[in-house]
C-alpha cells in the first residue's frame, strides 16, 4: 500500500486520571510531532473517596493544547495543517454543572472513587435483586465504578444539585461532555454531548439500542433530562470556540481504554489489548456481537464509527495498576519515582513470598468486590523495599492473569498473545514478570501512545483523512518488542495459587 503523501495533521486530547495531554501525530505515517502534558490532582478527602477539580481537568487540558500547538509552529509547522482533533477521557468519573453559568455543581467523583458502596447495598436491598440483575440490559454490575451511582450519590447528598435538577438547569457529563460543553458551546450553551463508549460506561444506556433506556434511569430514579445526547465515537462533534485551535472540528471522541483498541490497532473480532495507567483495562474485541460474560468481564461498546453497527467488547476491569507505584512513592516515600520501581525490583530475585493485592478501592474484576481492602502479606524480617516494590508488580500481572483466565472460561479460546500498552509499559522488569505470570508472549507496539493514536485515527475517519490504510506490517511491526515466558508452568500455578489465598484475605474484615 501507499502512504498518503499530504501536510495534514490530526490532533488527540488525552484527558486521562493522572494527567492531561494534548498531541499532534502526522497523517502521512502517523508519527508523534510533539505533545504537552500537565498532571492533575486526585484529591482523597476520606478513605474510599477520590475526587478531581473540574476546572483543573478543563484548564489543564486548553494549556496542553496551546503548549504543544506553540511547539508545532516552533518546529516550522503551521497550526492551520491540524485539520481535526479526537478527544480520549478517563471514563465513568461524573461532573455535574449548571447548564446556565457553567459552575459545577460539586467536585468530579472519579472512576476510582468508591463512596457509594451504601448506594449500591440499599438499591440491591430496595429491589431485592442480584449484582448482575441490570447485565443483560446495560453490559455492567451494579458497582461503584459506575456514574449512575456517582450521580445518585450526589442527588441523595448535595442540595445544590437537587434544586439544579428541580429547576432543569443541571447536566450530567462524563469527562468527554464536560470538556465538548466547553470547548465547543456558543453563547447559548447548548453543546450537551457524549458517545456511545462514554455512555456505555453509565449504567443508564441500553447496550442494544445504544439510547439512554427509561427503566435503568427509573431503577436510580435519575431524571433522563440530565443526560446528554449520544452520538458515534467518529463524527463531527462540532468546532473549537477559542485559543489556538479556534475553528478546528472535533472529529472524534472514545474511552480511553477503547481508544487504545482502536490505537493498538485491534479491529477485528478476537484481538484484544491490555494497558497499564492508572488503572489496568483488557479489552477484547467481540466484533458486531453483544457477548456477556459469566466471569466477572463487563460487555461495553468498543466504538461506532458514524452510521455502522456498533463493535463490542469484552472489558476486564482492573482498578489499581500504576496507581499502586503512585501509592509507593507519595503515600509511603518508598521510591522516588515510579522509573526507580525497574532497578529496585530487579535487584532481588524474587519477592521473598511476599505478596500485595492493592485493593484500594475494592477489586474490580473478576470479584467485584467493594469491600476488599488493599494488604501486603508474607513478610519477615528479611523483607526489604525492593521485595515490596517487586510484590507491586508482581500484584498487577496476577490480577491481568485473572482476567485472561476469566476471557479463557467466557470464550473458550486462548488469547495468543497479549499487547501491552500504557505507561507500565515502559518498564521492561514488568513486562518479563507479566510474560511469567500470565504465561504467554506479551508484546508491546511499534507506535507508542496507542491511546491518543487511536482517538486520532477516528478523528481523521470523520474528517475523510483514513489514517486507518496506512500499512503496518513492514513499519510499525518491526519495532515492536517481545517478551516471552521464562519460568516452569508448575512454578507460575503454585505461586498464582498464593496470590488466590492473598486474594482471600483481602475480603476479610478486622474491624
Ligand atoms: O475506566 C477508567 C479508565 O478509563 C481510566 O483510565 O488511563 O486513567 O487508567 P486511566
Amino acid at each position: 500500500k501507499t502512504k498518503q503523501q499530504t501536510n495534514e495533521f490530526v490532533g488527540a486530547i488525552d484527558q486521562g486520571t493522572s494527567s492531561s495531554r494534548f498531541l499532534i501525530f502526522n497523517a502521512s505515517n502517523l508519527e508523534l510531532v510533539t505533545y504537552h502534558q500537565e498532571t492533575i490532582e486526585i484529591s482523597t478527602p476520606q478513605p474510599g473517596w477520590v475526587e478531581q477539580d473540574p476546572n483543573e481537568l478543563l484548564e489543564k487540558t486548553t494549556l496542553c493544547i496551546e503548549k504543544a500547538v506553540e511547539q508545532f509552529e516552533g518546529l516550522g509547522y503551521n497550526k492551520s495543517d491540524i485539520k481535526v482533533i479526537g478527544i480520549t477521557n478517563q471514563r465513568e468519573t461524573t461532573i455535574l454543572w449548571d447548564k446556565e453559568t457553567g459552575k459545577v455543581l460539586h467536585n468530579a467523583l472519579v472512576w476510582l472513587d468508591a463512596r457509594t458502596q451504601e448506594t449500591v447495598d440499599f438499591l440491591l436491598k430496595q429491589y431485592n435483586k442480584r449484582q448482575d440483575c441490570l447485565q443483560e440490559k446495560c453490559g455492567l454490575p451494579l458497582s461503584t465504578y459506575f456514574s449512575a451511582l456517582k450521580i445518585r450519590w450526589l442527588m441523595d447528598n448535595c442540595e445544590e444539585v437537587r434544586t439544579a435538577i428541580e429547576e432543569k438547569r443541571c447536566c450530567f457529563g462524563t469527562v468527554d461532555s464536560w470538556l465538548l460543553y466547553n470547548l465547543l458551546s456558543d453563547d447559548k450553551n447548548t453543546v450537551h454531548v457524549t458517545d456511545v463508549t462514554n455512555a456505555s460506561r453509565t449504567m443508564l444506556m441500553n447496550i442494544r439500542t445504544l439510547k439512554w433506556d427509561a427503566s435503568l434511569c427509573d431503577f436510580f430514579s435519575i431524571p433522563e433530562h440530565i443526560l446528554p445526547e449520544i452520538k458515534s465515537s467518529s463524527t463531527i462533534f462540532g468546532y473549537i470556540n477559542k485559543g489556538a485551535l479556534q475553528g478546528v472540528p472535533v472529529g472524534a471522541v472514545l474511552g480511553d481504554q477503547q481508544a487504545a483498541l482502536v490505537g493498538q490497532r485491534c479491529w477485528t473480532k478476537g484481538t484484544a489489548k491490555s494497558t497499564y495507567g492508572t488503572g489496568c483495562f483488557i479489552l477484547y474485541n467481540t466484533g458486531n456481537d453483544l457477548a456477556y460474560s459469566l466471569n466477572g468481564l463487563l460487555t461495553t461498546v468498543a466504538y461506532k464509527w458514524n452510521d455502522d453497527d456498533p463493535v463490542y467488547a469484552l472489558e476486564g476491569s482492573i482498578a489499581i495498576a500504576g496507581q499502586c507505584i503512585k501509592w509507593l512513592r507519595d503515600n509511603l516515600g518508598l521510591i522516588p519515582d515510579s522509573k526507580s520501581t525497574e532497578t529496585i525490583a530487579a535487584s532481588v530475585k524474587d519477592t521473598g513470598g511476599v505478596y500485595f493485592v492493592p485493593a484500594f478501592s475494592g477489586l474490580f474484576a473478576p470479584y467485584w468486590r467493594s469491600d476488599a481492602r488493599g494488604l501486603i502479606t508474607g513478610m519477615t524480617q528479611y523483607t526489604t523495599k525492593a521485595h515490596i516494590v517487586r510484590a507491586a508488580l508482581e500484584g498487577i500481572c496476577y490480577q491481568t492473569r485473572e482476567i485472561v483466565d476469566a476471557m479463557y472460561d467466557d470464550s473458550g479460546v486462548r488469547l495468543s498473545k497479549l499487547k501491552v500498552d500504557g505507561g507500565m509499559a515502559n518498564n521492561k522488569l514488568f513486562l518479563h514478570m507479566l510474560a511469567d505470570i500470565v504465561g504467554m508472549n506479551v508484546t508491546t507496539p511499534g507506535l507508542s501512545e496507542t491511546t491518543a493514536l487511536g482517538a486520532a485515527l477516528a478523528a481523521g475517519k470523520a474528517k475523510g483523512i483514513d489514517l486507518f490504510q496506512l500499512d503496518d506490517e513492514n513499519e510499525i511491526d518491526t519495532k515492536m518488542s517481545s517478551y516471552t515466558p521464562k519460568i516452569h508452568g508448575e512454578q507460575r500455578e503454585e505461586n498464582f495459587a498464593s496470590w488466590k489465598k492473598a486474594v482471600i484475605k483481602s475480603f476479610e474484615r478486622l474491624t
